[in-house]
């Protein structure tokens, strides 16, 4: 699976299968953990085989069942951008995930967060959570904004790599699905900004990350 299609075929899943995860699954996913952790600066855990954390009324209410393992996306206060980096690497871990087959739901309210197991220190705050496993089902595809709505370039001035990369901008996933971001160019420079709001900041992180694995091309 390339990249492309692993944006199309992800969609958010919260009932797995109660299988573990595969020693040669976690061996991968705890090298592109690590790797993640030294080029951001995060503290990105691995948690599995923990389902304390999806056990609590939030995680029920939020129709989770036998979530077993999670990512942890931890971050240092006094990082800049800690939220918009641990979205941006948090999707990278996601897409992989999605090419060995994996399901994920990234996760900022729904979960018991005093019964998660990550380690956090003092000057350390979790960002959120990202479920993962062998889904029971793949998820659905979310309703998206119209495009006139996220982007301000007429289609006939679109160049393919940046049509490519809206695409999968629209794909990404959003808290609560809300889509808050917008695309434009700058000279031939692709622009991804928000105006802020609930979780804006990670969701930003997310959308770039989609947007430069499709079309090839860094965003401002
Ligand atoms: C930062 C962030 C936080 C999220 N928090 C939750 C959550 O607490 N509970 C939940 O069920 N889904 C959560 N989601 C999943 C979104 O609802 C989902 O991504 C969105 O509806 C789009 O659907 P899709 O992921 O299937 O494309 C979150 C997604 C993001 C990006």
């Amino acid at each position: 699976m390339n990249i492309k299609e692993a944006i199309s075929t992800r969609h958010s899943v919260r009932q797995y299968l109660p299988k573990p995860i595969s020693q040669e699954h976690r061996d991968q996913l705890n090298e592109l953990v690590e790797s993640c952790r030294k080029e951001s600066g995060l503290n990105f855990q691995m948690i599995y085989d923990e389902p304390m954390c999806f056990n609590s009324f939030l995680a029920h209410y939020g129709k989770f069942t036998n979530v077993k393992n999670y990512i942890a996306v931890v971050g240092k206060k006094s990082l800049e951008n800690m939220e918009e980096l641990g979205g941006y690497y948090g999707e990278k871990i996601v897409l992989a995930a999605q090419q060995m087959g994996l399901n994920t739901c990234w996760v900022g309210g729904t979960y018991g967060k005093r019964k998660q197991k990550a380690e956090i220190g003092p000057d350390e705050k979790l960002i959120c959570v990202i479920a993962i496993g062998y889904g029971a089902n793949e998820g659905n595809k979310h309703r998206s904004k119209p495009v006139e709505k996220l982007c301000d370039i007429k289609g006939s001035d679109m160049p393919q790599w940046f049509r490519n990369g809206l695409i999968a901008a629209m794909m990404a996933p959003t808290a609560l699905n809300q889509q808050k971001f917008f695309v434009t160019l700058d000279g031939d420079e692709p622009v991804i900004t928000t105006k802020g709001g609930m979780m804006t900041k990670i969701d930003l992180g997310i959308v770039k990350y989609n947007f430069e694995a499709a079309s090839g091309h860094k965003c401002k």
